[in-house]
């Protein structure tokens, strides 16, 4: 079966901040915080496409080891953001779901987030999970060590539905932007049959253009799960799009 023309669920990598700044000469957080306007257009984008979903990565566990201002300038970013946009991604139907380690976060952020959370949690029209303080090991790993407290099996259904991202269903496309071709531990069990994307635009100028590129490409791609193609076309009733006419 050919994949749907719009992704129900899209996962973005968004890197290329940092490159963005220096190449203007900037400071790296000048990038991060165009990263932010590079989200919000990409947001709506999505939500005018008919996208129900959007995962994107804001910090890895891992991204602790920068420079400590760079760190410190990110905090405030998300400090700023959750004031300014929250009320914007509202009016929007934006759902937001923050997903990673809150231990880690100050107080005052992990308040601002769970109020956040509160403020937008009848929203409808798209879910946007921001990944923060998160790696797909320390999900994995979370998700195990609450099973375990409780007593339940470690079947794959049971961690599936004990991880960060139970609430919506795997990415359809995970892409990344900035050139790398690598997941940097985003979300590691959820992608095992996510089709990719990888994209040479630095995040900040990921524009509308760039986003239908990606799910283009996702439009033309074939999903398998383990079948034959003849199969996937038999189900679909369709002719076998690999096999000569
Ligand atoms: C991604 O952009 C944003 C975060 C990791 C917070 P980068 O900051 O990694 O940008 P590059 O890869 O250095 O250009
Ligand atoms: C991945 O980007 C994390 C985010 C986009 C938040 P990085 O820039 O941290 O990844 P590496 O270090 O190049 O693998
Ligand atoms: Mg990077």
């Amino acid at each position: 079966m050919s994949a749907p023309a719009i992704p129900h669920h899209i996962a973005i990598v968004m890197d290329g901040n940092g490159r963005w700044a220096t190449r203007r000469f900037l400071p790296r957080v000048a990038g991060h915080k165009q990263g932010v306007e590079s989200l919000r257009r990409c947001v709506r984008a999505c939500a005018v496409r008919g996208v129900r979903v959007l995962t994107v990565f804001a910090f890895s566990s891992e991204n602790w080891n920068r420079p400590r201002d760079e760190v410190s300038g990110l905090m405030d970013l998300l400090a700023g953001a959750l004031a300014r946009e929250v009320p914007r991604l509202s009016a929007d139907g934006v759902r937001l779901h923050f997903v990673g380690e809150r231990s880690g976060l100050s107080e005052r952020i992990a308040a601002g987030l769970a109020k956040a959370e509160q403020e937008t949690a009848v929203n409808e029209r798209l879910v946007l999970n921001v990944c923060f303080n998160y790696g797909g090991r320390w999900d994995i790993a979370q998700a195990a060590a609450s099973l375990a407290a409780r007593g339940e099996p470690l079947t794959e259904a049971n961690l599936h539905g004990a991880m960060a991202l139970a609430h919506v269903p795997d990415p359809d496309l995970v892409v990344r932007t900035g050139g790398e071709q690598r997941l940097s531990n985003f979300l590691l069990w959820q992608s095992a049959y996510s089709e990719l994307f990888f994209s040479e635009r630095l995040w900040p100028d990921f524009d509308e253009a760039a986003l239908d590129e990606a799910i283009a490409a996702f439009a033309r791609r074939e999903r398998r799960f383990g079948q034959t193609s003849a199969q996937v076309a038999d189900a679909a009733g369709q002719p076998d799009r690999r096999q000569p006419a």
